[in-house]
């Protein structure tokens, strides 16, 4: 934001009213008022709803329990400067296909037209609608959506291999849980031995080396992570740039 000329006022429900309960929608009025745009990084989507509804700025979801759109903006903008075009790769998404980033890989690779296949446990796919929405948009673009539970067959042949933490964030008291669920959904060296020869492999980070990715992976040459983290900075900044040019 300051970057690009702007002030950025950094807020948290510890030092405002919005923790003490005050409704998001009278949050809202009180930032439209003051503010050119709000990026929220909170809980429930719905809370974000709120706040794009009643406080007539941009708001931008900076994550959710349900989505993660920013990071698919970078996430895309390292493809497409490791690959080239999107539409028409294949991209593999293994670990918790159920959270944030499951449910935006989903609906980000329908709209650039490429093809997704998330390998997760039983369960733990994007939801059902979700997968519906994305579905219905591929169809328009030529991008496909598969789910499976074995991992080997979401990472055969694909052009990229990606991975996010097994523990979102609020979900830290069922860590071992987690962990042991998981576990055969890890991106080995040996796993990437099922992908293209020149796949790359991202993870939105902060990764826990050893659980869903070895270290040796993230630190090996087919990684981009570090491009993929420079490129938050970018893809956001064009966000608001986008956004406040309408
Ligand atoms: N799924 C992760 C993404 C972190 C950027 C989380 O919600 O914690």
């Amino acid at each position: 934001i300051a970057d690009l000329g702007g002030n950025p006022l950094v807020m948290d429900s510890g030092s405002t009213q919005a923790g003490r309960g005050e409704p998001i929608a009278d949050t809202a009025r009180v930032l439209g008022r003051m503010t050119s745009a709000v990026v929220w990084r909170t809980y429930h989507q719905a809370d974000l709803e709120t706040m794009a509804e009643y406080s007539g700025v941009p708001v931008i979801n900076a994550l959710s329990d349900d989505f993660h759109p920013c990071q698919i903006l970078a996430d895309w903008l390292t493809i497409k400067e490791h690959k080239g075009d999107l539409a028409g790769l294949t991209v593999a998404y293994v670990g918790d296909g159920a959270n944030n980033m499951g449910q935006s890989y989903a609906l980000g690779a329908a709209t650039a037209g490429m093809h997704l296949r998330i390998g997760a446990p039983e369960g733990f796919h994007p939801a059902d609608a979700v997968v519906d929405d994305a579905r219905a948009i591929a169809a328009e673009t030529g991008g496909s959506i598969t789910l499976t539970s074995d991992p080997r067959v979401a990472v055969a042949d694909a052009d990229v291999v990606i991975t996010d933490t097994w523990v979102s964030m609020g979900q830290e008291d069922e860590k071992a849980k987690r962990v042991t669920l998981f576990g055969e959904y890890s991106v080995t060296s040996d796993l990437m031995t099922h992908a293209k020869a020149d796949a790359i492999v991202m993870h939105c980070l902060p990764a826990y080396r050893g659980l869903e990715i070895e270290a040796n992976v993230i630190d090996g040459p087919q990684s981009v992570v570090w491009d993929e983290a420079e490129n938050r900075l970018h893809a956001q900044k064009a966000v608001l740039a986008w956004l406040l040019d309408r």
